[in-house]
């Protein structure tokens, strides 16, 4: 795989928490390589170290063993944006000062960066509220707003910590596609965490199925399909039994491990 674009090799991570220094193993040895382009998912029952295991990725916490290597091209270029459930938009600031925000602070050029947050509200589908407020829209919306200033960072990699999971059924379902839409016409590095397998199977190009914590690399499926996917579609609806049977056995052991 020519293409790598990050490689992660026996990356562990122990918590210590609060004042005892109660010591919580949230990843244990991942050895993972993420490919230039691809739309990789991180599946997993919850508390099984997903959330860790990006924000390792993103440079926001150091791992507790192993080690973590960028392979890119451009040198020049930030390694990572993110995109959280919550809407971590700034309330006093437009859709567009959103969006500018991140090249504001690079100092990009004010007529370069206009063009190019202009371009990107476009791309999510936004245009006609580029004045609003993030109060004045409505979730789906502001998933929409976050993805944009992410985009304009002009990162290697996105990453999605279950950036739909707080979104009703329905606006959920068109944010897939959509987000599908904008993998694949931008040609970003994609790496999404979620809980949900039908997510999983929508969207993934692979798949990583996590085991329960600490998160180990169970198993890695490719997803061969051609997007917009459903959820009735027969090869889809295949590679959903086989994750339901990966993920069921560690949420048990989720279960058993809190009582
Ligand atoms: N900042 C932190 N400090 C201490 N423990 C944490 C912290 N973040 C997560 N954990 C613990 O690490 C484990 C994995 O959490 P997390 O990565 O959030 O899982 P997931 O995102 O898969 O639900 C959990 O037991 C959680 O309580
Ligand atoms: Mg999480």
């Amino acid at each position: 795989m020519d293409t790598r674009l990050l490689e992660l090799r026996d990356v562990t991570k122990i918590w210590s928490i609060g004042r005892t220094g109660e010591q919580v193993p949230a990843l244990s040895s991942i050895d993972l390589d993420v490919a230039r382009g691809e739309f990789l998912i991180l599946l997993g029952p919850s508390g099984c170290g997903k959330s860790t295991l990006l924000q390792i990725i993103a440079g926001l916490e150091a791992p507790s063993g192993g080690r973590l290597r960028f392979l890119r091209g451009d040198g020049g270029r930030k390694l990572t944006s993110m995109v959280f459930q919550e809407y971590a938009l700034f309330p006093w600031r437009t859709v567009l000062e959103n969006v500018v925000f991140g090249p504001e602070v690079r100092k990009v050029p004010r007529a370069t960066r206009d063009v190019e947050a202009q371009r990107l509200v476009e791309l999510v589908k936004l245009r006609g509220f580029e004045h609003r407020y993030p109060h004045e829209l409505s979730g789906g919306m502001r998933q929409r707003v976050a993805l944009a200033r992410a985009l304009a960072n002009d990162p290697e990699i996105l990453l999605f910590d279950e950036p739909l999971a707080a979104l009703d059924a329905q606006t959920r379902r068109v944010l897939q596609d959509e987000l599908a839409r904008i993998w694949a016409e931008t040609g970003k590095t994609f790496i999404y965490v979620t809980h949900s397998l039908q997510e999983a199977v929508l969207l993934g190009g692979r798949i990583v199925v996590m085991t329960a914590r600490p998160g180990r690399v169970k198993e890695i499926i490719d997803v061969r399909l051609p997007r917009p996917r459903s959820l009735t579609g027969r090869q889809e609806a295949e590679i959903l039994e086989r994750l339901d049977e990966l993920l069921r056995d560690e949420v048990k052991r989720t279960m058993e491990s809190e009582r």
